[in-house]
């Protein structure tokens, strides 16, 4: 009977896409992630592991679990799992693309909104008791969204949904930078321009983050590129933490080199430098919500549960992070 580890507190319903199957699960129902070294030993004996991206799983954790056939990862990003490590050994990984993407695309948007408009100080305003009058000179100014220009560093699924957002909903001019550029059909019909990064930096009202976090991206967002970045900027983040050196944002958001930030990913997460927590003007800070709707995690839960039973059943599911792997354990690479 093959045995499953899910590594942390699950979505219940989820739990049905093992019904009518042989496999056990075994869940570790606690919100609190395992230490690195508890978690090898957790694993121990286990066929496959649904973990979440405060998992780390690397060579030494996968070596130490020789029986693990798969590893599903409860979101899209899956930066905690050393991928060449798992298809080196022979092991399925597997994330939940695609479910995400709205409620991310939304989120984003809810954040450059929020810093744009001052919506939490407006919020906390209000409740001190201190909104006496309107005035035309209210404390709550903010910046226009509409018409204005929004750069989108890394253009996936989760990039181009939020261009659907800002040109359908908010004539946003869109420029992107990416890795991979479209063909030139493919930017006319989503109504996107490609630019070098340093034109994005230096063009971009508000800037989003959709891109992967890589040894290239890392830090991606550094000093250099907040003094390219014109000082009435917002950076918005919902990808993840490291791309952005946050130390260097605490500094310009400081000196006034970008006037906000909308963060919903932190380099340290779940810690956040004292720095950015006292900066409360124009800087809406959020414990990664971007996925945070109960339908988006439902689904999330199902495509990772749905996907290692499938693995298991040797039976190819969509959402393969390296599918090359899954072939070779059908024995057919
Ligand atoms: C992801 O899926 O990578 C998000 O960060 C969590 O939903």
């Amino acid at each position: 009977m093959p045995r499953i580890r899910i590594t942390q507190e699950f979505i219940p319903e989820a739990l049905d896409e093992f019904e009518g199957t042989d496999i056990h699960v075994d869940l570790r129902d606690s919100p609190v992630p395992l230490g690195h070294d508890e978690l090898v030993t957790d694993l121990d004996g286990y066929d496959a592991a649904i973990c979440l991206l405060t998992d780390r799983v690397d060579a030494p954790l996968l070596d130490a679990n020789p029986s693990l056939r798969a590893v599903a990862n409860v979101a899209v990003g899956f930066d905690n799992i050393d991928v060449r490590a798992a298809t080196e050994r022979g092991i399925v990984v597997l994330n939940t693309p695609d479910v995400l993407t709205d409620a991310t695309a939304d989120l984003a948007f809810t954040l450059i909104l929020s810093v744009a408009r001052r919506v939490p100080e407006g919020d906390a305003f209000l409740r001190s008791g201190r909104y006496r009058y309107w005035r035309l000179k209210q404390e709550q100014l903010g910046f226009d969204v509409y018409g204005q220009t929004l750069g989108v560093f890394g253009l996936g699924k989760i990039g181009r949904a939020v261009v659907e957002r800002a040109r359908g909903g908010f004539g946003m001019q869109v420029l992107y930078h990416d890795r991979f550029r479209l063909d030139r059909e493919q930017e006319r019909n989503l109504g996107v321009e490609f630019v070098e990064f340093d034109d994005l930096l230096a063009r971009s009202d508000f800037l989003t983050i959709h891109a992967p976090l890589t040894e290239d991206t890392h830090h991606a967002i550094d000093a250099d590129a907040f003094d390219k970045m014109p000082d009435h900027a917002v950076l918005v983040n919902t990808g993840r933490g490291p791309i952005v050196d946050e130390v260097a944002l605490v500094e310009a958001l400081q000196a006034g080199r970008i006037a906000g930030a909308g963060l919903d990913v932190f380099e340290f997460e779940p810690d956040v430098i004292e720095g950015l927590t006292n900066l409360r003007e124009r800087v809406v800070l959020l414990p990664h919500l971007g996925s945070a709707t109960a339908r988006t995690r439902l689904r999330m839960a199902r495509l990772a549960a749905s996907g290692v039973r499938d693995v298991l059943q040797g039976r190819r599911p969509t959402n393969v992070v390296n599918p090359d792997v899954f072939d070779r354990q059908l024995g057919k690479g």
